[in-house]
């Protein structure tokens, strides 16, 4: 049986919650291995809007294990009023159909304040973080410093734990002007939240590794995109998290020989959100249609996304880092009315062609995007549920995406409606 992961190939926002719900119907296990409620994925089912954020979007199908694993920096509180907001739309979440990985750790609202902290700073500190005190929490748990799940279930460890992280919390406030934490009041609303978290809690590893034994079908649901990984994203303007996909693996306890299909999910032009780099980044007309049409606001913070053309470059290089064996090209649409469409083929770095993003900061700011121009098409490709009904230019543009960034298409989307979705290749089938 083959299990696929599915992770972002730019800089998030490609439409990976379209993607893995659709794909779910496939699958009996949806797991999260990384990020947190900075994520912000949309379903569009029969006109029904649904927003995920730290829950796998497979719980909304119902009859699914979801699963958040160890890889994933968890909010309690944000957590429980996700599912109360997703409870009130209908879905069913009982301890049978969620999962919560023992050791995952917590995003206390210390890291929250921090984060936002820092960002209020000045320029140079800011990165455009989504503020939900991810960064922060990464770093306890790197730190051995952070409260786990399993912390919860004794007030002893529980109050330990707290102590611990506090030692340094308070330090690090005392330099940025916050008040100390209030330490019995932060283990008191820990303690409200704890049974409700810990009735989802599992060995998560465990359960994993007897659904592979048993042949069932694991998807696992990537949040950001390849750009933003903290290793190969355009540092230090990143997430704090592994996103590409051997993350898979760790972020919840398998071996990597547990993946037998990655899925790049790949947006038909490229969008980022927050501070950063962005070679083929347009500031005209163009950029300004393609975030109106792709209705390009985030998910999470509402804020506006940069927008710009598809940038072949980049992607040829996060399909090499995540060992992508197919693409889900998506908002094919968005594109649907350009008389004439651009793609970033390769860098200008000083009069040097790079076939690759380099990795200093000062080198990346230089280099200018080389394009190619492709003719556009004036049908509408909205909606389309196969090869047949895209025009002929759509379908140009589609070939010539797959080989430049040397990877074929699995699947395509064409709107934000589930069923809206052309199967190329399954992944599943592989
Ligand atoms: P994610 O974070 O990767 O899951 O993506 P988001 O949900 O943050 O952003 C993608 C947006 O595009 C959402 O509003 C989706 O409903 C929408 N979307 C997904 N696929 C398509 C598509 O093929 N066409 C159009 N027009 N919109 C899409
Ligand atoms: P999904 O899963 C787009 C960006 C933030 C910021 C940087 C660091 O919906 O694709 P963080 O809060 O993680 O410390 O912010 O990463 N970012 C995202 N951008 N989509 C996301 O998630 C993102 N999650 C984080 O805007 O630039
Ligand atoms: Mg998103």
């Amino acid at each position: 049986m083959a299990n696929v992961v599915v992770v972002g190939a730019q800089w998030g926002d490609e439409g990976k919650g379209k993607i893995v719900d659709w794909l779910s119907e496939r699958a009996d296990v949806i797991a999260r291995f990384q990020g947190g409620h900075n994520a912000g994925h949309t379903l569009v089912i029969d006109g029904t809007v649904y927003k995920l954020h730290a829950l796998p979007s497979g719980v909304v199908r119902g009859g699914k294990l979801s699963v958040i694993g160890n890889g994933v920096v968890l909010d309690p509180w944000h957590l429980i009023s996700e599912i109360e907001t997703l409870r009130g739309q209908g879905v069913v979440i009982t301890p049978e159909t969620l999962m919560i990985a023992e050791n995952t750790p917590l995003i206390l609202p210390i890291h929250g304040e921090l984060d936002r902290a820092r960002e209020a700073q000045n320029s140079v500190a800011k990165i455009g973080t989504t503020g939900r005190g991810i960064g922060p929490a990464y770093e306890d748990k790197v730190g051995r410093r952070v409260v786990r799940v399993a912390d919860l279930a004794d007030a002893a460890t529980l109050e330990l734990r707290v102590d611990r992280a506090l030692i340094h919390h308070d330090a690090l406030r005392r330099g940025l002007g916050l008040p100390p934490v209030d330490r019995d009041a932060l283990i008191s609303n820990l303690r409200d939240v704890a049974d409700e978290i810990l009735q989802y809690a599992a060995p998560v590893w465990k359960v994993m590794t007897e659904a592979r034994k048993a042949g069932k079908r694991i998807l696992f649901e990537g949040a950001q995109g390849a750009l933003l990984d903290i290793d190969f994203g355009t540092y230090p303007f990143v997430t704090s998290s592994n996103v590409i996909a051997g993350q898979a693996a760790t972020g919840v306890g398998l071996g990597p020989g547990a993946i037998d299909f990655v899925l790049g999910i790949v947006k038909a032009y490229t969008t980022r959100v927050g501070e950063g780099p962005f070679p083929t980044e347009l500031l005209d007309d163009d950029g300004q249609r393609l975030g109106e049409r792709g209705h390009e606001f985030g998910t999470t913070t509402g804020r506006k996304r940069r927008c710009g053309w598809f940038d072949a470059c980049l992607v040829r290089q996060t399909c090499a880092t995540s060992g992508v064996n197919g693409i889900s090209l998506t908002k094919l649409d968005v594109l649907d009315g350009f008389e004439t469409l651009k793609i970033c083929v390769g860098y200008d770095l000083d009069g040097k062609v790079l076939d690759y993003l380099p990795t200093a900061a000062d080198q990346q700011a230089r280099c200018k995007p080389i394009y190619e121009e492709m003719p556009g098409w004036s049908e509408s490709t909205e909606g389309a549920r196969s090869w047949a009904e895209l025009p002929a230019n759509a379908i140009k543009y589609v070939r010539r995406v797959e080989e430049l960034i040397d990877c074929p298409v699995a699947l395509l989307s064409t709107s934000p409606e589930r069923e809206d979705t052309i199967l190329v290749r399954d992944p599943f089938a592989d």
